[in-house]
Order: structure tokens, then C-alpha cells, then sequence
């Protein structure tokens, strides 16, 4: 996903006394700090040329949440802010970079030697340009690394036709039907209040099938899913309209998916429904919100228990 370019200079490392890792990182052995050679802490007559290693975004935080944590290290150049022309003349060399994202007209300057952390970039692919710098801005060595954020990132990544074959839900045994997240939409409808969300109604072959027909009471085999979201404010769209109201599906709550099963004899009991409630993680509700399920939905018992019509 990832790859590097540096520029390599010339010039082979001659003594070097103490060890001064300028590279600040983890345990995990990495590539800038394997090539870096630690930068003199006396002065020398003569310095072998300052260099730049440069590492690829660390893959893990890159695909996990587009993040791009850039990992450096230089030689024989201590980084340290201090700056202009009477600086050259310190020996050990000291220096500073310049940053410089996707072509930009501007740059960043940066003495910390710390790895360099981008977030919030657009899905698609970037470029970042170190310039190894002297104390008065006259470029030494340079490196570039091209990588690319991910249009979906790990962490958000669903599988596309939802969970299945969880753990079934207390009092009916109900778990999460294969598929359901590719079975078509009866409506939608939102939520105010303390639930302020957003939510699909989705049926199985059987409840289409029934809902089109007009038929009532829905036939055994029916499932009604019911899927809700967070209702966002979109400052991506409210963007483009100029003032605020587009609102978006944004984080599960807890009540994020539930199922009415339709079974006339195993739930007789209940109108022949049975209820189910997962969270985002496909873990099954307690026993406690199932119990209030049915009493509610039997204030519809003129339409079988079901609130949502059809939507043409
Ligand atoms: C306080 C009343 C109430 C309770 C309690 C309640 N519901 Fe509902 N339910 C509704 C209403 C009203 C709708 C239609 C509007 C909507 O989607 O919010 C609905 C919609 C649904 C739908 C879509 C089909 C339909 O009837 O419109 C499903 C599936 C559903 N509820 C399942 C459940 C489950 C499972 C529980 C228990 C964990 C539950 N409901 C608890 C009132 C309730």
C-alpha cells in the first residue's frame, strides 16, 4: 500500500563516538532506525554528509483508521531548533526539516524528531516530501513517501450483507438471519427524542411478497428487520447546501438492529412474533427490553402487530 523513495547521498561514516538515536520509536524494529547511524556529540573536522531514512506509514494505523504515522531518522544531523548562518558553524551539524504534503506551495518546519503524524486526509492517495535542512534552510538530503489512505478503513468496515449465525436472542431464540442486510427496504422512518435516530425497515422474500399483496396477517416465514443509526449532523453536506440540514447515519446505538419473525405457533403466545434485538457487535439485548416488545406492538393488532406500512 505504501512504498518509498529516499534520495541516498554519497559518503561512507567515518568514527562516531557516543550514541545519540535520534529516531524516536518503539520497540518494533523499524527500517529508520535499523539504517541510522547515531550523529557525532563532539565537534569534527570533517562531517560525512548529513542523510535522511525515511519509513512507510505504519501499515497498522494506516488501514485501521487512515492514519498516516511517518517514522524518520537522520544521520550525522543532530535536529534541534536553532537557526540561521552562524549555526553552520557548529560542529556536530545541526539542522531541521521541511515538510511539504501532496505538492503544496507551502511547508512545514519541523526540529523534533518526532515521527511525523498525519490525520484526517482525504481517501486516496498522498505524498510527503522531508527535506533534511541545514541550520539556514539550505537543503542537505531529501526522501519521499507515497502512500495512499483507504476509502474504507478497517474499523468501519461491515460485511456487506450484515453479521448472521450470532448468538440467538433471550425468550425466542431468534438470531441474526443470513443476509439480511441485502433484503429490500419497506421504509424508513426517524426517530426524535432520546432515541434521535435514523433507521431502515427492511423485510425477507416472504414480507415483500405479502406487503405488495396487501395480505394480512403477514404468513409464517415473514422478517421484518429493523436497522437504526445515530442521527448525524453532515458537515460534508451541509457544506455544499450553505446552511445546516442534512443529517446522516452515523455511530450503532445499542437498539441498533431488530427482528419480528413471524411463527403462529412457536409464538402464539406473543401474536405470533417473535422479537429480537442485537447491538452493532451482533450481541443479543437482555431479557429486560424483549419483555416490552410485544405489549407495545400489540397497540397495532389491526395490521398484525406491525407499525411500518410499505413505502412506495
Ligand atoms: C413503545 C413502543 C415500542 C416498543 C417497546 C418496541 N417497539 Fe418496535 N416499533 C414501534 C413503533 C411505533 C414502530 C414503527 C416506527 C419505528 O420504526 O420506529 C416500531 C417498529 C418496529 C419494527 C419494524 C416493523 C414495524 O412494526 O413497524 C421492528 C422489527 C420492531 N419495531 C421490533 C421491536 C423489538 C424487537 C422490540 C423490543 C426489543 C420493539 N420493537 C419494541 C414501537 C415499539
Amino acid at each position: 500500500m505504501a512504498n518509498l523513495k529516499y534520495s541516498s547521498s554519497k559518503g561512507t561514516s567515518l568514527l562516531l563516538v557516543a550514541a545519540l538515536v535520534l529516531c524516536a520509536m518503539t520497540a518494533v524494529a523499524q527500517t529508520a532506525s535499523d539504517n541510522c547511524r547515531p550523529a557525532s556529540v563532539i565537534p569534527l573536522a570533517s562531517e560525512p554528509p548529513a542523510k535522511i531514512v525515511i519509513d512507510p506509514p505504519l501499515a497498522g494505523p494506516l488501514a485501521s483508521r487512515g492514519v498516516a504515522i511517518i517514522q524518520y531518522c537522520t544521520q550525522n544531523l543532530h535536529l534541534v531548533p536553532v537557526f540561521g548562518p552562524n549555526a553552520l558553524a557548529v560542529s556536530p551539524r545541526v539542522g531541521h526539516l521541511h515538510v511539504r504534503l501532496d505538492d503544496a506551495p507551502w511547508v512545514w518546519a519541523d526540529a523534533s524528531g518526532n515521527p511525523i503524524i498525519l490525520m484526517g486526509l482525504p481517501p486516496g492517495p498522498h505524498k510527503v516530501l522531508i527535506e533534511l535542512e541545514n541550520a539556514n534552510h539550505h537543503t542537505l538530503d531529501k526522501g519521499t513517501v507515497t502512500f495512499v489512505i483507504p476509502d474504507k478503513f478497517e474499523a468501519e468496515k461491515a460485511p456487506t450483507s450484515g453479521r448472521a449465525d450470532g448468538e440467538a436472542a433471550p425468550i425466542f431464540g431468534v438470531k441474526i438471519p443470513p443476509g439480511y442486510r441485502d433484503w429490500r427496504l419497506i421504509s424508513v422512518a426517524h426517530e426524535e427524542g432520546n432515541l434521535n435516530d435514523l433507521r431502515a425497515i427492511l423485510g425477507n422474500d416472504v414480507a415483500i411478497k405479502a406487503y405488495r399483496e396487501g395480505k394480512l396477517p403477514f404468513p409464517d416465514g415473514t422478517i421484518i428487520a429493523r436497522i437504526a443509526w445515530s442521527s448525524v449532523a453532515s458537515e460534508e453536506n451541509n457544506k455544499v447546501f450553505g446552511r445546516p440540514q442534512s443529517f446522516v447515519p452515523g455511530l450503532a446505538p445499542d437498539w441498533y438492529l431488530q427482528f419480528m419473525v413471524k411463527d403462529s405457533r412457536k409464538y402464539a403466545a406473543t401474536g405470533g412474533w417473535g422479537f429480537a434485538q442485537f447491538n452493532k457487535d451482533g450481541k443479543p439485548a437482555d431479557e429486560a427490553p424483549l419483555k416490552t416488545c410485544f405489549p407495545c406492538h400489540e397497540a397495532i393488532k389491526v395490521r398484525d402487530l406491525v407499525f411500518t406500512r410499505y413505502a412506495p
